[in-house]
């Protein structure tokens, strides 16, 4: 009877935890995009996408800052289109 309880709290507590584990992590979709990829995808939703030669790196800086916002895009997200937008110059 005793191990019986150990193991359904134990499973209880396994379920509890990847749910609230799997929350935090960063989903396997845009883990696996590049930020080339992520700026074609999202940055001609509503004009063109700009080229990445285009701004100076304080420059990009300001704009994917405003342009997170309008995107709605997360940090990791728009971190991975900063870092390739940068690359170019
Ligand atoms: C939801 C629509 C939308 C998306 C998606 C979007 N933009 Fe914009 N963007 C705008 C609008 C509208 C403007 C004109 C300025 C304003 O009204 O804020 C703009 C202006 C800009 C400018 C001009 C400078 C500035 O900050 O205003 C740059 C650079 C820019 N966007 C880059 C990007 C990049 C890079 C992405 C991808 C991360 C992106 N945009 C995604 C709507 C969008």
């Amino acid at each position: 009877m005793k191990t019986t309880k150990h193991i359904c709290i134990g499973v209880i507590v396994l379920i509890i935890g990847v749910i609230i584990g799997n929350g935090c992590k960063v989903p396997e979709s845009i883990a696996n995009k590049s930020g080339a990829q992520l700026w074609g995808e999202n940055c001609n939703r509503c004009h063109n996408a700009p080229d990445p030669k285009t701004y100076s790196d304080d420059q990009w800086d300001a704009a994917t800052e405003h342009m997170r916002q309008k995107a709605i895009l997360t940090n990791t997200e728009i971190n991975k289109i900063r870092v390739f937008l940068k690359s170019a110059n």
